[in-house]
C-alpha cells in the first residue's frame, strides 16, 4: 500500500485574524529522496508565533518569503531520519529544523537542519522548548541584550508562552525582580504560581496598563522583554529606568493588523534614558547555542526550570492550535505531537 504523507496547506491569505478555513488538509503519496537529501518522520511539531507574520500576502523579507499558497504551513520540527542519501544525516539520527506542517518531511540538511544527541536523562520533547529555539530566543535576548544585573526590574510581554516562560525564570536566576504581563487573570495567577514571577499585570483587566506597569515598576524597568510591539511596547518606553535594555524580540500584537505594523512611539525617552533597544533572531546565535543549552540543562537538572508544554495532537490539529496560541489559549510552549 502506498504511505502517504498528510500536510496542513496554506489555501489562501488570512484576512487579519486566521480562521480554520485558512488552513486545508491534505494527503498525498509519500514522495522519494533524492542524493543529498533524507526523509523524517517527524514527531513534534512546534508552533511558534513569529510564523504568522510570514503567512501574509508581501510579507517577504530579508530574513524569510513569504509562506507560498497551497504549500504547507512553515514549522519547526523534530524527527527521526528514516531514509537518507546524505551522510551527515544518517538513518536513525534525531534532527530538528524548518520544514512544514506535515508528518514526513524531505530535506538537505539547509533551513537551520542539525542533529540533535539528547540526554538521556531529559525528555525528548525539551529540545523544541527550552532547549530548541524557544530557549536559545529567551537566553541570547537576556544574556546579550539585557545584560542582567542584580536588583534589575525585568518585565516581559507574553509571559506565559513559549519564550516568556523561559526566559522569565532565566532572569529571575540572573537575580532579577520579574514582572510578567498577560492576558486574564487566570494566566496571570499561573505565572505566579508555578513560574515564579515576582509581580504579574493583566493586560485585559479593567485597571489601566499605565497603571499598573507603574505600580509594578515605580522607579522603571531596567529590562524590558518585548514580544508583543506596536501600542504595548509605546506604553512601556515612557516607563524606561535609566541605562535600560530593550529586547525586541517579536511583534505578536503586529502580525495580524490590517495595514501592517502601527508606528511605536515614546522613541525619545530612549535618548533622554540613555537605553538601547536591539532587535535579534535566535538564529543568529547558532555558534553559541552549546552555551545556552548548557545553561538551560543545569537549570532542568536542578529543578530550577519549569518548562510547560501546551501540547495537541495530530498534524490535522496544527491550524486551530495555532490560532488558539495567537488568541492566548496557551500556557506555555505549544506543540504538536505526530
Ligand atoms: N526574535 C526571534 O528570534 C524570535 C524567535 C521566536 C519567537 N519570537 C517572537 O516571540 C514572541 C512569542 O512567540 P511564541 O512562539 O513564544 O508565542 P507564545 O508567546 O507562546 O504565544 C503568543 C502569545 O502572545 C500573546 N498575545 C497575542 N496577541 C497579543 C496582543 N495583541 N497583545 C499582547 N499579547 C498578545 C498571547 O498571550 P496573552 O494571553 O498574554 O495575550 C499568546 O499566548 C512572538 O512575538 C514571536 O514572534 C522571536
Amino acid at each position: 500500500m502506498t504511505e502517504m504523507n498528510t500536510r496542513v496547506l496554506l489555501a489562501r491569505r488570512p484576512a487579519e485574524h486566521l480562521v480554520a478555513n485558512d488552513f486545508e488538509v491534505h494527503s498525498q503519496p509519500l514522495g522519494s529522496i533524492k542524493d543529498g537529501e533524507f526523509m523524517i518522520k517527524n514527531i513534534y511539531l512546534s508552533l511558534d508565533a513569529g510564523f504568522r507574520q510570514w503567512m501574509n500576502d508581501g510579507s517577504g523579507d530579508n530574513y524569510l518569503a513569504s509562506m507560498p499558497l497551497g504549500e504547507p504551513v512553515q514549522s519547526i520540527i523534530m524527527g527521526r531520519g528514516i531514509e537518507s542519501r546524505n551522510a551527515e544525516y544518517p538513518e536513525g539520527s534525531i534532527v530538528m529544523g524548518r520544514t512544514a506542517w506535515e508528518q514526513y518531511s524531505i530535506a538537505d540538511g539547509s533551513d537551520l537542519m542539525s542533529i540533535i544527541e539528547p540526554d538521556p536523562a531529559l525528555e525528548l520533547h525539551e529540545y523544541l522548548c527550552s532547549l530548541g529555539p524557544s530557549g536559545m530566543t529567551a537566553y541570547f535576548g537576556i544574556m546579550d541584550i539585557g545584560q542582567p544585573k542584580s536588583g534589575d526590574v525585568f518585565v516581559i510581554n507574553a509571559a506565559a508562552g513559549g519564550i516568556g516562560c523561559i526566559a522569565g525564570q532565566i532572569a529571575k536566576a540572573e537575580g532579577c525582580s520579574t514582572v510578567g504581563i498577560a492576558g486574564g487573570t487566570a494566566k496571570c495567577n499561573w505565572l505566579l504560581d508555578t513560574l515564579g514571577y515576582d509581580q504579574v499585570i493583566d493586560y485585559k483587566s479593567s485597571v489601566p496598563f499605565d497603571e499598573q506597569l507603574h505600580k509594578a515598576a515605580p522607579a522603571g524597568m531596567d529590562i524590558v522583554y518585548d514580544n508583543v510591539g506596536g501600542a504595548m511596547l509605546s506604553s512601556m518606553l515612557s516607563q524606561l529606568a535609566e541605562n535600560s535594555r530593550i529586547i525586541l524580540c517579536g511583534a505578536v500584537s503586529q502580525y495580524e493588523r490590517e495595514g501592517g505594523h502601527e508606528p511605536v512611539g515614546n522613541m525619545w525617552e530612549l535618548i533622554t534614558k540613555r537605553a538601547r533597544a536591539e532587535g535579534f533572531m535566535f538564529s543568529d546565535y547558532v555558534d553559541r547555542y552549546p552555551e545556552a543549552v548548557e545553561y538551560i540543562t543545569a537549570m532542568l537538572k536542578s529543578d530550577s526550570l519549569v518548562s510547560p508544554v501546551n501540547w495537541s495532537e495530530g498534524v490535522e490539529s496544527a491550524g486551530q492550535a495555532f490560532i488558539d496560541m495567537l488568541a492566548g489559549n496557551n500556557l506555555g510552549k505549544c506543540l504538536i505531537k505526530l
